[in-house]
């Protein structure tokens, strides 16, 4: 792909070369079926479109300097995918053909995975919808999964650079028993008034905490939060955060080098005794965090007092994108070399 310039790319939405499907129908799933058309013709009726029975997945592939391609812990996304399915009453999509649909996408689209030397890397989006037409507030009988592909850049501007956050209470992501844990689209429709009032406000990102006492840290935007201290990786037990598998990772790799790891609820005002905190997940992997601004309270948490990413995150980082790229030995069997 001469024509791309993969040093600048956004996370955007690139049109590819195939996407894969797979329909549910009479109770069981079909074949996976390679496809070039970007468009779904969908039923006006589909629960998809209406009842929100929708759920999605975010994973990514990384070419190596060996030339390899890499994909990080499918088997992860396919599980998520399986719990946001029995979270919303979709049938299951089985481990074996979610792998599979995304080897296979990926391997069709080879040509758009970005060059090592890029620090780019190819986004993957698996998506399920209930297709089949229904009225009455009842789960679909025939679903529709497809994943496709899009070349992407860093998810902030700026890369690996800290980013300040500011608290919004005017309004909530997810409720406590609520779909917070789920991956579906309501949480992301649920969440744009708080990111828009964030972003007029002059910030990166908005912080949630928690519906209920608004007392507990839930989450950065599209992100788990994590908190470093006294050689301790510290990281929200809530019912209503999506359980992100960049933050299982970075837990592990911290507990790797030597780091107690803490997952409990954390009080805003712990804020004030974090060294480095960042955002975690697939897009950004991590984001730094620089501050965030409690503005009703008048108090402004500032972690990173120069501004810059701290040691612990960068150490995390480096090694996290190690193993992505194959830099680094993968000794947790995360990756699915292709
Ligand atoms: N939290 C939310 C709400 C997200 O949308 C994401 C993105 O997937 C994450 C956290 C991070 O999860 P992961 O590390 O699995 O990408
Ligand atoms: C992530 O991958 O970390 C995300 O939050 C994905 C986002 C585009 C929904």
């Amino acid at each position: 792909m001469e024509n791309i310039d993969w040093a600048n790319l956004s996370f955007g939405y690139m049109r590819t070369d195939y996407n894969i499907r797979c329909y549910y129908r009479d109770g069981k799933w079909g074949k996976l079926e390679l496809c070039s058309e970007e468009t779904i013709n969908l039923h006006m009726a589909a629960t998809s479109l209406h009842y929100g029975q929708e759920a999605f997945e975010g994973l990514k592939a990384f070419r190596g300097k060996d030339g390899k391609i890499r994909i990080f812990r499918p088997e992860a996304n396919a599980e998520r995918l399986q719990s946001t399915c029995r979270g919303i009453l979709m049938p299951e999509l089985p481990t074996e053909t979610f792998i599979d649909a995304v080897k296979k996408v990926v391997k069709a689209n080879e040509r758009f995975i970005p060059p090592y030397e890029s620090g780019a890397s190819l986004y993957i989006r698996p998506l399920l919808i209930g297709t089949s037409a229904q009225v009455g507030v009842h789960p679909a009988r025939e679903y529709l999964f497809v994943v496709f592909v899009t070349p992407v850049g860093p998810y902030f501007k700026g890369g690996f650079s800290t980013n300040p956050y500011v608290i919004i209470r005017e309004f909530d992501r997810s409720a406590p028993l609520g779909t917070g844990i789920y991956k579906v689209g309501g949480n992301y429709a649920a969440s744009l008034r708080a990111n828009k009032m964030a972003h007029d406000l002059g910030y990166s990102c908005e912080f949630y905490l928690d519906a209920k006492e608004k007392k507990y840290i839930d989450e950065c935007g599209a992100a788990n939060f994590f908190g470093i201290k006294n050689n301790t990786y510290v990281t929200p037990l809530s019912t209503s955060i999506l359980p992100s598998i960049t933050n299982r990772s970075l837990m592990q790799l911290a507990e790797d080098m030597g780091m107690k790891v803490e997952r409990r609820p954390v009080p805003e005002e712990e804020l004030t005794t974090f060294e480095e905190a960042g955002a975690c997940g697939t897009a950004a992997v991590i984001s730094p965090i620089q501050r965030i601004d409690d503005l009703e309270n008048k108090k402004s948490y500032v972690i990173s007092k120069d501004g810059k990413p701290g040691p612990v995150c960068t150490k995390l980082y480096n090694k996290l994108r190690g193993i992505q790229y194959g830099d680094e030995p993968d000794t947790h069997g995360w990756v699915t070399v292709l």
